[in-house]
C-alpha cells in the first residue's frame, strides 16, 4: 500500500471527451456514457501513478485536468489508497 501525495481532477466545464486521460491512465480516471471524463473517486493518486497522472494533464487538448499536491493537513491523515475500508 502507498500513500497517496496528488490528486487530480478534472473540470467537468472543460471536459469535452476526448479520452486521452482515460487513454493514458484507465486506473485514474472513468468515462461516463457520453465519454466525459471524471477521476476515479476522491482522485487520490497513488504514488506509483504520478507519472500517468501528468501524462493525462499534459495530453488534455482542452487542459481540463489539475494535479494538485495534498497540502500536509491532508497529508497527516491522508488515506492509504487501495486500503480495505472496515465497516
Ligand atoms: Fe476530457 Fe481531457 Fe480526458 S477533454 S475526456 S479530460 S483528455
Amino acid at each position: 500500500m502507498s500513500h497517496a501525495t496528488f490528486r487530480v481532477h478534472v473540470d467537468p466545464d472543460k471536459c469535452q471527451g476526448h479520452n486521452r486521460c482515460y487513454g493514458v491512465s484507465p486506473d485514474l480516471f472513468e468515462l461516463d456514457d457520453l465519454g466525459m471524463s471524471s477521476e476515479v473517486g476522491a482522485g487520490l493518486v497513488p504514488v506509483g501513478l504520478i507519472s500517468q497522472a501528468r501524462l493525462a494533464v499534459d495530453n488534455c487538448p482542452e487542459h481540463a485536468i489539475s494535479l494538485t499536491e495534498l497540502t500536509e493537513a491532508e497529508l497527516s491523515g491522508a488515506p492509504e489508497v487501495n486500503a480495505e475500508v472496515q465497516p
